[in-house]
């Protein structure tokens, strides 16, 4: 062990307890998961709507009255995808502004911004006149999915002691899958409510959103977020308050010695164009363009679709969608436990393998049996909602929350804010992508779309192998030393 490996590891265990504020901060922080969440499953219901596409998309109506029955292509329709995608467009520009406030304002201001555009987003959205307001509505609500996937995740992760800050971490996974649900669930009740169910699944994202303003009055600026901005002795009392001990000495002087390594760099953006940042650049845009790829949000934004494709009706889909929900959320508490003690390698390669099996088995069926009218038999459709349910499992225990969680430990914090950034906007431009296409690819590819996600899970586990460190333990700000330097492939790029 070389001296430099003994200070860290000596650093590893700064003293904490799991104190109450901490618990409260990480509560409140993670309604953002929760706002994220209830936009991603509100949009597939609320397009299936008859009431929503007569008052919006007329002509989508009329074509799926007149139009012949045709199983992959019922809901093919640009317009109708751009009111689920226009969210992420605006989400993907503000992550870059919110970056940029996180650094100057802090993180805490950020999450309050991000929850007076969510409310803003929901009350337009909810009470839209005309397709403008609507989408202005959910532009609103994109950009406070910017800046709050921005700060809540990096928020989480610098308030958490090291030895929980896996688990801490996935809250925010946590709450956007319990956020998936409650939507599945609200579309569900209102789908009878007759002209007006689609605003009452809008207004309800009001009721996150003031979650999230609230806590956001309420929390404490993170320690390393204090120090960046010079408030030495402000930082260090909060440390002292959210770890619950009066020793923090040692842990703090960590932060300090970082963020004074931060000021050195002026300009983060620039700093990561830099040969020594592109590895935690390069694991963080991968992780989340493969997270999309795996096409959880084919699943998550058009399940309701997806079940009416191979046969089941309206309440049928809505039901089965509430399923894979349940198992969203249970499985992504398996992670909590499991991502500290099992480590980010071992979960996201088992995951790959689930993932892989799911996919070319529901492509097989879909094939085999699912032609362009007629639908499957009862025991098949139900394989499919088993398949899909056993899919959504591998991703949420893995790439899922690991997906955010990887780029929120692995930069320096020179670089932090700013490469969070792009593994966000990354996250959701492909998010775009896929809420954009996947109605349009499986009117063309027909089975083929699901052997095409296979595809992307067989490269992510040859990444996984290749590629990706194992961070579990390693204290955020040391990444470089016990991490990137150590690496076969990326001690290349570390000076
Ligand atoms: C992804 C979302 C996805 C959700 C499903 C998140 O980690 O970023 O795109 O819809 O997981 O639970």
């Amino acid at each position: 062990m070389d001296e430099s490996e003994k200070r860290i590891s000596t650093q590893q265990n700064f003293p904490s307890k799991l104190t109450f504020y901490v618990a409260i901060c990480w509560f409140l922080a993670a309604f953002g998961g929760l706002m994220f969440g209830y936009d991603i499953g509100i949009s597939g219901g609320v397009t299936a709507m008859d009431d929503f596409q007569i008052k919006f998309f007329p002509k989508v109506y009329e074509k799926k009255l007149h139009a012949k029955e045709n199983n992959y292509c019922k809901y093919d329709d640009q317009y109708l995808q751009l009111f689920t995608s226009s969210l992420y467009l605006a989400a993907l520009v503000f992550s870059f502004l919110a970056s940029k406030a996180c650094d100057k304002f802090g993180r805490k201001p950020t999450i309050l911004i991000a929850s007076v555009f969510f409310l803003c987003g929901a009350a337009l959205s909810a009470s839209a006149m005309n397709v403008a307001m609507l989408i202005v509505g959910r532009i609103l609500l994109g950009v406070g999915v910017g800046f709050g996937n921005e700060a809540v995740p990096l928020f989480l992760s610098e308030i958490a002691p090291v030895n929980h800050r896996g688990a801490v971490n996935i809250l925010f996974q946590l709450f956007v899958t319990i956020g998936i649900l409650f939507a599945n669930l609200v579309n569900f009740a209102v789908s009878k409510v007759h002209p007006y169910g689609w605003r009452i699944s809008l207004a309800v994202a009001g009721a996150p959103a003031a979650g999230l303003f609230i806590g956001s009055l309420v929390i404490s600026e993170t320690p390393t977020s204090l120090v960046e901005r010079n408030k030495l002795e402000q930082g260090h009392k909060t440390l002292k308050k959210i770890r619950g001990v009066d020793n923090v000495d040692a842990e703090f002087n960590q932060i300090r010695a970082a963020c004074e390594a931060a000021k050195r760099a002026k300009a983060p953006f620039k700093e990561l164009m830099k040969k020594s940042s592109f590895p935690p650049l390069i694991i963080g845009i991968s992780l989340q363009i493969f997270q999309q790829m795996t096409g959880i949000n084919a699943i998550m934004f058009y399940a309701p679709v997806l079940f009416q494709t191979v046969g089941f009706k309206n309440d049928g889909s809505l039901l089965s969608a509430v399923i894979t929900g349940v198992v969203n959320v249970v499985s992504t508490v398996v992670s909590v436990v499991a991502v500290d003690k099992l480590g980010r390698k071992a979960l996201l390669l088992e995951a790959c393998v689930q993932m892989f099996i799911s996919q070319v088995a529901i492509g097989i069926i879909l094939h085999l049996d699912l032609p362009t009218t007629g639908s499957l038999t009862k025991v098949e459709a139900g394989a499919v909602v088993f398949l899909v349910c056993f899919f959504v499992m591998g991703f949420a225990w893995s790439w899922g929350p690991l997906g955010w969680l990887i780029p929120s430990e692995t930069f320096p914090v020179e670089t932090r804010a700013a490469g969070f950034a792009f593994a966000v906007s990354s996250n959701m431009f492909f998010t775009f992508v896929v809420a954009q296409a996947f109605l349009s690819m499986m009117c063309h590819m027909q089975a083929y779309i699901f052997f095409f996600f296979a595809g992307w899970i067989f490269v992510m586990g040859l990444f996984v192998v290749f590629l990706l460190p194992e961070t579990k333990g390693v204290p955020i700000d040391a990444m470089a030393e016990r991490v990137w330097k150590k690496h076969p492939v990326w001690k290349k790029f570390m000076d």
